[in-house]
């Protein structure tokens, strides 16, 4: 059955970056160079103020596919769908070939867009603001050609009734948007509510989840409260894999898979990009047909 991800591309695994990330952490370029077989697309976060850098720009020109993360877009607020936002951010996916327009859904910023915020807060998690976010994203979609792939953001609070999966499934369901499933931040979450790592992933439409991003986490307690910390580093926890895991199985149309590390050790990041290239190969394997 064809749907309206079949025109998206198959990208495989991929590294995230942002502006100077390839200069101050791991080289996208480097990596490449050095085991090809483990990055296949370059995920580049980012803002109107910084736009793109050199590095991504290499990339690009080298004809490697990329992804444009947003860092500076509240999909839960009409009023910031902007026609600067909009032109300016179309441009420059367009100038590095993006394959689509992806980030976290909520708020980037506190009133006004401004760069040094960056705050990232979740969206109230109620049936209003699921119907606002679906109705950006139908608006972005439409004025700037790109699919827009919301995703669930990290947080150590999250108001609201409903789950952030069902949430999501909302906005999908009303938008017709694909999903970014952030395999780190639901685990942050699922702890958080003191949930098993896979509940509410039943009644998720999984065949709407395009790309998953896998990161590492940091438990941590204060006074007594528990709570994962997003914090980028090499290893992710076990309920992010058991996540990952479990979707990376039943998920027909994903395309893409980001691991967020880009700020760690690359000799410490290899076991883990073996490890998701194992599991979602850039290109599939052909069935093996008994003889
Ligand atoms: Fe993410």
């Amino acid at each position: 059955m064809s749907t309206r991800f079949d025109r998206l591309p198959r990208l495989g695994v991929g590294l995230s970056g942002e502006f100077g990330s390839s200069a101050k952490g791991i080289n996208v370029l480097e990596l490449r160079a050095k085991r090809p077989d483990l990055v296949h697309f370059f995920e580049f976060g980012a803002d109107l103020d910084r736009g793109l850098d050199e590095h991504v720009r290499m990339w690009a020109a080298e004809g490697l596919p990329t992804t444009y993360h947003f860092l500076d877009i509240n999909l839960a607020e009409s009023e910031d769908v902007d026609e600067r936002w909009l032109s300016r951010t179309s441009a420059r996916a367009r100038e590095i070939s993006a394959a689509w327009l992806c980030g976290d859904a909520g708020l980037w910023h506190f009133g006004a867009r401004e760069r040094g915020h960056q705050v990232l807060l979740p969206p109230v998690l109620c049936l209003d603001s699921a119907v606002e976010t679906a109705e950006n994203i139908v608006r972005i979609e439409e004025l700037t050609g790109f699919a827009v792939l919301p995703e669930n953001p990290p947080s150590v609070v999250y108001l609201g009734p409903l789950h952030i999966l069902d949430y999501f499934a909302e906005v999908s369901n009303r938008s017709g948007c694909g999903l970014l499933l952030d395999c780190a931040h639901l685990a942050i979450f699922q702890h958080l509510r003191g949930l098993q790592p896979l509940a509410g992933l039943d009644g998720f439409p999984l065949d709407r989840v395009v790309e998953m991003h896998v990161a590492g986490g940091t438990v941590k307690e204060l006074d007594g409260f528990s709570y994962v910390d997003d914090s980028h580093s090499p290893e992710p926890i076990p309920a992010t894999w058991e996540i990952f895991e479990y979707v990376v199985e039943r998920a027909p149309n994903l395309k893409a898979i980001v691991y967020e590390c880009e700020y760690n050790d690359r000799a410490r990041c290899i076991p883990t990009f073996e490890r998701l290239n194992a599991a979602f190969p850039a290109t599939p394997q052909p069935a093996v047909i008994a003889t």
